[in-house]
Order: C-alpha cells, then sequence, then structure tokens
C-alpha cells in the first residue's frame, strides 16, 4: 500500500459537520456520508499550488478540465461523451433541485425507489412537484428495484425518475440488465430520467459501472447524469460537481432552472477535480481495498450472529451499510445508540419506517469500525 488509511486525522478540532455534530461527547460519528481519509495527494499539491498563486477571482472551468471529465467516462466506462453535454455544478443536491424545476409543471409527479437519499424526495416538493415514492423490494438477501410497483405508480402527471445508481443507501451496484429495464420503463412512459451517480467510482464489487445513459440513444437523450469527483476522492466540501446532458433542449430548461440562482463552482473545487480525475485512479484503488476490509469485518460479525436481531444485505457499492434493526423493537433507535456511543444516520428520513434501519457510514479508520463494533454488541447486551 502506498497510502495509509489508518492513519490517524484530528477532525473532531476542525469544521467537519460529521464530527462536530458530537463535540465533547464520547460519540462516534458514523453518520453523514464523507470519510475521515485525506484526499489523495495528487488533489493536495494541485490544491497547494494554486493556493501559492495567491489571485482567487472569478474563475470558469477551462477545456483541459473538461477533458478530464470526457477521457474519465471513457476510461472508466466506456461512456463516450461530448464536453458540450456537461454543466458544472457546486453540488448534486443542486442538481437534483434544478432537474426538478426543469422538468414538466408546478403539480406534475417525480418517481423514486425508497428508502433514498432524502433530497430525491425533497427536491421534487422544493420545487412544487409530487414526490412518487416507490418501495425497493427486498427479494431474498437483495433490495431490487420493484418494476411492477413501478407501473402502477405511473399516472398521466408522472414527468420523472430521480434514480439513485449506485444506491445510497441499499448499497446496491444495479446491473446492466436492471439498468436496461429502468431505461425501457423511462421510454415507454416518456419519463425524463435523472440519475444520480455519485458513488459510482466506489464500486466495491467486481464489477463495472455502467451510467445509464451510456445504455443506448433514446436512454441518453432523455436522461439527466449527476456526478461528482466529491464522495470518491472525499472531497465533498469543496462543492465540485457535474451534470451530464446530451439533449440540447433538456439541458437548456437544465441550465435556465440555475440561472441566477446557482453560483459558479469555485476557483479551488475545480482544480481538485482535475486532479482527481487525472491522477486520483492509484489513491482509488487502494481506498476501494480498504473499504472492502471495512465492509467484510461489518458483513461477517453479522453473519457469524455477533449483533444478535440485526441484518444487513451485502454492500455492493458506497461505503455506507444499511443495517436492518427492526428486531430490536426499539424505540428511538438512533438515541438508544447514541446513549451507547454509536452515531448512526436514522433510517427515517430515507424513507424507512421508524426504528426499523440504520445507515452506517464505514469510510473510516478500520480501528473506528472495530470499536463500533465492540459498542454494538456492548449495547445490545445492555438492553
Ligand atoms: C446520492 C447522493 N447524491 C447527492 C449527494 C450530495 O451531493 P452534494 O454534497 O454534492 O450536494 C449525496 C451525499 O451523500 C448522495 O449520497
Amino acid at each position: 500500500m502506498h497510502f495509509n488509511f489508518d492513519t490517524l486525522i484530528d477532525r473532531a478540532n476542525s469544521d467537519s459537520q460529521k464530527w462536530r455534530k458530537y463535540t465533547g461527547k464520547d460519540i462516534l460519528p458514523l453518520w453523514v456520508a464523507d470519510m475521515d481519509f485525506a484526499a489523495p495527494p495528487a488533489v493536495i499539491e494541485a490544491l497547494q499550488q494554486r493556493v501559492a498563486h495567491g489571485v482567487f477571482g472569478y474563475a470558469k472551468p477551462l477545456p483541459p478540465l473538461n477533458e478530464a471529465v470526457v477521457d474519465y467516462c471513457a476510461r472508466h466506462y466506456g461512456w463516450q461523451i461530448d464536453a458540450s453535454w456537461i454543466v458544472w455544478l457546486p453540488g448534486l443536491v443542486v442538481g437534483l433541485n434544478a432537474a426538478a424545476a426543469a422538468i414538466g409543471e408546478a403539480g406534475d409527479e417525480v418517481l423514486t425507489c425508497t428508502p433514498v437519499y432524502p433530497p430525491f424526495m425533497s427536491a421534487a416538493v422544493n420545487q412544487r412537484r409530487r414526490s412518487v415514492t416507490v418501495p425497493l423490494a427486498l427479494r431474498g438477501a437483495r433490495w431490487e428495484i420493484d418494476f411492477d410497483a413501478l407501473e402502477r405508480a405511473v399516472t398521466p402527471r408522472t414527468r420523472a425518475l430521480f434514480f439513485c445508481s449506485p444506491h445510497n443507501p441499499v448499497a446496491r451496484a444495479f446491473s446492466r440488465a436492471e439498468l436496461e429495464q429502468v431505461a425501457a420503463f423511462c421510454e415507454r412512459h416518456n419519463l425524463t430520467l435523472v440519475s444520480d451517480e455519485i458513488h459510482c467510482d466506489l464500486v466495491l464489487d467486481e464489477v463495472p459501472h455502467v451510467p445509464t445513459a451510456a445504455l443506448g440513444s433514446d436512454i441518453s437523450r432523455r436522461t439527466i447524469t449527476l456526478m461528482a469527483p466529491s464522495k470518491t476522492y472525499n472531497i465533498a466540501g469543496l462543492g465540485c460537481s457535474f451534470a451530464v446532458i446530451s439533449d440540447a433542449k433538456l439541458r437548456l430548461a437544465f441550465t435556465r432552472a440555475t440561472q441566477g440562482i446557482v453560483p459558479d463552482v469555485n476557483v479551488l473545487a475545480l482544480v481538485a477535480c482535475e486532479a482527481a480525475l487525472r491522477h486520483g485512479e492509484p489513491w482509488r484503488q487502494e481506498l476501494l481495498t480498504y473499504l472492502r476490509g471495512n465492509r467484510n469485518l461489518i458483513e461477517s460479525t453479522i453473519a457469524r450472529g455477533e449483533l444478535p436481531g440485526v441484518t444487513t444485505t451485502h454492500v455492493e457499492a458506497t461505503y455506507l451499510a444499511w443495517l436492518n434493526i427492526e428486531q430490536l423493537g426499539l424505540a428511538d433507535a438512533a438515541r438508544f445508540f447514541e446513549s451507547h456511543g454509536l452515531g448512526f444516520s436514522d433510517g427515517a428520513p430515507f424513507g424507512a419506517a421508524q426504528d426499523t434501519y440504520l445507515r452506517f457510514n464505514f469510510g473510516c479508520r478500520r480501528e473506528l469500525v472495530v470499536e463500533a463494533l465492540a459498542r454494538f454488541k456492548r449495547a445490545l447486551a445492555a438492553r
């Protein structure tokens, strides 16, 4: 290993949202989706060089940055995009909101499969659309898209499907066959697909990520793909993301929805993004190895029955495990675990029933995962 993911970096005394939530309390922060690791050295060096320049006036993404995105998509996913399809954004929640505002009109319906990252639902509501949720189906040991339920949910006002691929929080990396069904569904009902692929470079299993828009020209022209280096290279606080929209009319509607509201991407974010895309791959490969280790530790602990009453499905992608805690029968599960030193995300805002699921962010040092599992066992024994 060239990169050391076990290094302790003090975030408790930094500006970290994740760590600040529990300042002064002995609670491990295992909630908001960023990692405790330093960004790749190549990104830090590029930022240092840019800071040394000393002038931070208005910036714009230059052709080499767009080329870095085009090259990255071709190299990583075999997806041929054109630089003109890229719309730069200071965040992907912004992208979800701009997409909701760009599609249809007030009162129209936006489908999404739950549980899901909460802004998939709130973006529609913010933009005066109706969010229509369709539960994912837990079939055997795997979360799947319930296409029959999706079909039943379509009405004459349905305009879009907000889709998370890979999926936060159920950690699925959908297969090509499943994505083809998603594309066919959108085509059949003339829907715009908003495909948030922010976790696409965090696939832990040996399967390639397939951008849904790469499946063919029909699905491409009706898709807004949302991507960012922020999760993978741990630079979410810099705010650098982009949409890829091949259809000129859809792209115009999307950019119009951002006008006068959404600021330009900041100077440092652009620099970090280009460095990550061009030089981050050796670091990313080692990160994936490390995250697989954390994931395996959690999954094997649960599989051995060491957390009685807790189950999980296999984490195919992301650094988030979606834990079923229903059998524990807790009232205010998130509070219960905090009282035992564990700060998980509560499942309810993702659309899960109260006290049935928790999300465990394992994008942290192995030592912390080991400590979290030990506290988890003690919490269950103390009930
Ligand atoms: C699926 C998904 N989309 C978007 C975001 C947030 O993106 P941003 O911080 O760029 O707004 C997250 C963060 O957890 C996420 O999981």
